[in-house]
């Protein structure tokens, strides 16, 4: 299908899910696709507090190389699309499931990061979170406090930022479009946020559980198509 000609417009509110396929093209793997994360390791180790709490160490070696990947990836043509799509309609929200900061250094204002931000760090002590750019040589890191610091990423099984799915829901509720972006679409309550939409387009090189049931399913890239959209 190709990409719906003129469908937003200066006056359109526009409501953007995305996910890990969106930084896809800036060279940072997905987590279900050909090479994802949760091909090649457990989740329930990486991405729970429970295997935290077992290897605090692991999981702080995973993300902290993580960390180092993502500062060496620059926004792409669909992190761009998506800012430039911010300036041009009547009203835009961002939701987004990534926690690499690409739409933040592409210039979007207006983001909701459902899963927090891997920049960010969380004692566990004192609960002061702070952000944290530089690389942790020690690891666990420790907060001046004496407490474990975590990842400010949301993990399986816990809730979401306070207030976080609230707006998201009242942006998709209140646009004309919900754009979907690089998402499998798996995970909720994020992807319960589609069937909230009037009209829905699906961008993924690959089918969804959803893509029968959306107005405009697009295959292919979002740093193709993203660009085609902006009015
Ligand atoms: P997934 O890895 O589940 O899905 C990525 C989607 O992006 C797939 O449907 C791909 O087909 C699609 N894709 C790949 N390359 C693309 C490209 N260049 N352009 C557009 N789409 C592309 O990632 P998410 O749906 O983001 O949560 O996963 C949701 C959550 O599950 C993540 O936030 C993370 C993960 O576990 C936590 O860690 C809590």
């Amino acid at each position: 299908m190709q990409p719906p000609n003129g469908l937003l417009k200066p006056s359109s509110k526009v409501a953007v899910l995305t996910g890990a396929g969106v930084s896809a093209e800036s060279g940072i793997p997905t987590f279900r696709g050909n090479g994802g994360y949760w091909r090649e390791h457990r989740f329930e180790d990486l991405a729970t507090p429970e295997g935290f709490a077992r290897d605090p160490k692991f999981v702080w070696t995973w993300y902290e190389e993580r960390r180092r990947g993502i500062s060496r990836a620059r926004p792409n043509a669909g992190h761009v699309a998506l800012a430039e799509m911010e300036k041009r309609v009547a009203a835009f929200t961002l939701i987004t499931q990534n926690v690499d900061g690409l739409h933040d250094l592409a210039g979007s204002k207006n983001v909701i990061k459902l899963h927090g931000d891997i920049w960010t760090v969380r004692c566990l002590k004192c609960g002061r979170e702070r952000i944290e750019r530089s690389e942790l040589n020690e690891l666990p890191p420790y907060c001046a406090c004496g407490g474990m610091l975590r990842p400010g990423v949301v993990w399986f099984g816990e809730i979401l930022p306070e207030g976080a799915m609230e707006r998201a829901t009242a942006a998709v509720r209140a646009a004309d479009v919900l754009i979907v972006a690089g998402t499998s679409a798996q995970v909720y309550p994020a992807a319960g946020l589609i069937p909230m939409a009037r009209t829905v387009i699906e961008i993924n090189p690959e089918a969804t559980g959803f893509s029968d049931d959306v107005a405009y399913s697009l295959r292919g890239t979002s740093a193709e198509i993203l660009p085609r959209l902006v009015p």
